[in-house]
Parts: C-alpha cells; structure tokens; sequence
C-alpha cells in the first residue's frame, strides 16, 4: 500500500510541475480560453493528488518529524503559491502578465526547486 501511494504521489507531482513548468513558460493570455480550462484542470488534478498522497505517505511513514519534510514542504508550499500565480498569468491578470527577467525565467527556477525537493526526499541529508 505504501510503495502504490508513492507511485501515485510521484505520477501527481510529475503531472504537476510538467503542467505549471509549461504554463509558466507560455505567455501572457497566450493561449484560448479553452486551453486555459485544460491546462488549469491538469494542474488542479496534479496539486490536489500530490499534496493528498504526500501528506497521507508522510503519516504513514512517520516522517513528519524528520527535517528533510519540514525543507521540502516549505518547497511545495512555493510551489503551490506559484500555481495560482501561473493560472493568474494564463488568465491574463494585469498584475501576473509582465515579460520581465523575474518571468521569463520562473520556468528555469521552478526546475531548480524540482531538483532540490527530489534531492530532500531521495537522499534525506537531515
Ligand atoms: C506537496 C507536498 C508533498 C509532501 C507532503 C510530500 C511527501 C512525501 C513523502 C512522505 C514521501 C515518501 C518518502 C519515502 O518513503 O522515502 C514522498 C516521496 C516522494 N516525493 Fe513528495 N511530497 C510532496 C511534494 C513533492 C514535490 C513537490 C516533489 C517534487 C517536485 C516530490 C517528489 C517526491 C519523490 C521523487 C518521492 C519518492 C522518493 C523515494 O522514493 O525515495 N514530492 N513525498
């Protein structure tokens, strides 16, 4: 049962960061409102799935009191603040819709918090 959990915890976080790495890569009101419905469906999925499943394989194995957790939800907890600022972005909200460095970059630096929250959970370092 556990091992199944985290193989459905693992789909869901990849589900998540492909859809929110890609959508942050789009432009701003880029994409129809059509797409715009699909692409946030797939990340509400993701999210949703990956936080359920994380927090049940963190009970279930103990782990909540294990700093490498603590590191890698403050990491999910950006990362889900940064959803709703990409699904801002995709609507085209005046205050998400800049084309700035700080934009064009936010796909590259979510792939560095991908690495650094796989690192925490596969290797533990504390
Ligand atoms: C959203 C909140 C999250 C929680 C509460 C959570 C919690 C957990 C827990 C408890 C495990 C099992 C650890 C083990 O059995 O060794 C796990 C596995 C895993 N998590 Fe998460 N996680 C979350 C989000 C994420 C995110 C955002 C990523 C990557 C971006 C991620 C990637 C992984 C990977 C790759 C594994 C498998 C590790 C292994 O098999 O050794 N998780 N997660």
């Amino acid at each position: 049962m556990y091992e199944l959990l985290k193989v459905l915890h693992i789909t869901s976080v990849i589900v998540w960061m492909g859809s929110m790495i890609l959508a942050a890569a789009l432009p701003p009101a880029g994409v129809s409102e059509k797409s715009v419905a699909a692409v946030r469906l797939i990340m509400n999925i993701g999210i949703s799935v990956a936080w359920i499943a994380g927090l049940y394989l963190a009970q279930q194995g103990g782990w909540f009191s294990d700093g490498w957790l603590h590191a890698k939800l403050a990491i999910a907890t950006l990362l889900a603040g940064l959803h709703g600022v990409i699904v801002s972005r995709l609507r085209g909200r005046a205050y998400a819709s800049g084309e700035g460095f700080m934009w064009v970059s936010l796909p590259w630096l979510m792939m560095v918090t991908v690495f650094a929250a796989s690192y925490l959970v596969i290797v533990k370092p504390f």
